[in-house]
């Protein structure tokens, strides 16, 4: 699974530093309990602004990208989520 976390500066404004960190202290929990868990990798990429927060008057930061899919105003909570939901077993 690849996720992608928006570090440009909204984003980085309304909270995606503590959705990376939240998302690191998850990758330990899944290690210690990996069979409760497919083997999927987690991969975690910071990105630069790819624009979603330019191309809208809406608030739509920050945004993770999780396997090509946007979440927009994602939270450590939504995002933990959804990361769960796909690689529980
Ligand atoms: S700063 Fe994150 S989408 Fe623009």
């Amino acid at each position: 699974m690849k996720v992608k976390v928006c570090v440009g500066s909204n984003c980085t404004f309304l909270g995606s530093m503590s959705i990376l960190d939240q998302i690191d202290d998850l990758r330990e929990i899944i290690s210690e309990n990996s069979d409760d868990y497919s083997d999927e990798d987690l991969e975690v990429e910071a990105i630069k602004c790819l624009g979603f927060c330019k191309d809208t008057d809406e608030k739509v930061a920050p945004i993770v990208v999780i396997d090509d899919e946007p979440m927009y105003n994602a939270t450590g909570q939504t995002v933990m989520e959804k990361i769960i939901n796909k690689i529980r077993k």
